[in-house]
């Protein structure tokens, strides 16, 4: 059944952020990400027909086999920011260095994006998803490396889309978090989940058992207490394993291991936009030590080991991994 009374994207933005200089821009920053998934859904939808499945037969700066959609997803982004004249710098998993997009008073904000996530998924008509941690960048402030290696506590927004049974952006800014389901008919983004707040009661896990074997003792003692007492639900594209975890209640670990220390996941544009978004609403994000928002980054694509979900649950992990 239709709902009623619809919200667009727009409607609640204005309604929402309107009033706050704080957030000053911040809806024409979303709206360019709206825009851009519109693009993507319809590319991920249309790949296969249109040949464009599988890889590009190049490897991007962590050495890994870049997929086709991964390529057009992350020009696509580039193009929506730097479109929409407030993002003044933006970096992303696809491309080595720092896209200055504009140095005017009216590029307020600086954008660290995933474009496409959960690549090896694309092939198999499994859920993907992209994901954008939004900072502010003050008047005359430089556009440079270090604009770019903020905590991620500073960031104004955090912003993610999942492409799957249906295609949901959700966005987070300071104490609220709402999804957005993109109207296959109309085209715009509705609010389908207002007010989100993650469940007390941890029902779901989500981590590659296959890693088990890598892992050192006492994160083999997280996660077998977490394999007793909960389902284990396991996607292999971050933004699906989060979204569920975000939405019914449970808990994601890409923890190091033996080989990997700092694990696979990256800290500027999937641990600390999603664990803003945890945060905001009512969960927990860590590293196997600390709290993701407050480390301080070294290098825009350093990985970290990532802890994300209930807060119960991931605060009582943390404390058995790290002894
Ligand atoms: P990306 O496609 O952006 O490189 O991200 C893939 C990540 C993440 O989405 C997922 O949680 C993880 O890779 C799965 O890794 P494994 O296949 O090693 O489990
Ligand atoms: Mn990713
Ligand atoms: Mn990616």
């Amino acid at each position: 059944m239709r709902a009623s009374v619809s919200v667009s994207l727009d409607g609640f933005m204005e309604s929402a952020w309107g009033g706050d200089d704080g957030l000053a821009g911040l809806d024409v920053v979303v709206g360019a990400i709206a825009d851009g998934a519109r693009q993507v859904h319809d590319q991920a939808q249309a790949a296969a027909i249109e040949g464009a499945l599988g890889a590009t037969g190049e490897t991007n700066v962590h050495g890994e086999m870049v997929q086709v959609l991964d390529s057009a997803g992350s020009d696509i982004f580039v193009e929506a920011m730097r479109g929409c004249g407030r993002v003044a710098a933006l970096g992303s998993e696809e491309i080595e260095g720092v896209e200055a997009l504009g140095d005017g008073p009216a590029h307020s904000y600086v954008v660290q994006m995933d474009p496409v996530d959960g690549s090896s998924n694309i092939d198999v008509a499994v859920t993907i998803g992209s994901i954008f941690g939004i900072w502010r960048r003050s008047p005359g402030e430089a556009v440079s490396e270090p604009l770019l290696l903020r905590p991620g506590r500073e960031q104004a927004a955090a912003v993610y889309v999942v492409y799957g049974s249906s295609t949901v952006m959700v966005a987070a800014t300071p104490g609220a978090v709402n999804g957005f389901t993109l109207d296959g008919v109309s085209g715009d983004f509705v609010l389908t989940h207002p007010a989100i707040t993650i469940p007390e009661k941890c029902e779901y896990y989500s981590t590659n058992e296959g890693n088990f074997g890598k892992l050192d003792a006492r994160t083999r003692e997280a996660v077998s207490r977490l394999r007793d007492s909960h389902s284990l639900r396991y996607v292999g594209s971050l933004v699906a394993d989060f979204h569920r975890n975000l939405l019914k209640g449970g808990i994601f670990l890409y923890p190091g291991d033996v080989k990997s220390p700092e694990g696979k996941l990256r800290l500027m544009y999937e641990a600390n936009p999603l664990g803003y978004v945890a945060e905001q609403a009512g969960g927990a994000a860590y590293s196997d030590r600390e709290r993701i928002l407050d480390i301080q980054p070294e290098a825009r694509h350093q990985r970290t080991p990532l802890i994300l979900g209930n807060r119960r649950e991931v605060e009582e992990t943390v404390r058995i991994i790290s002894g």
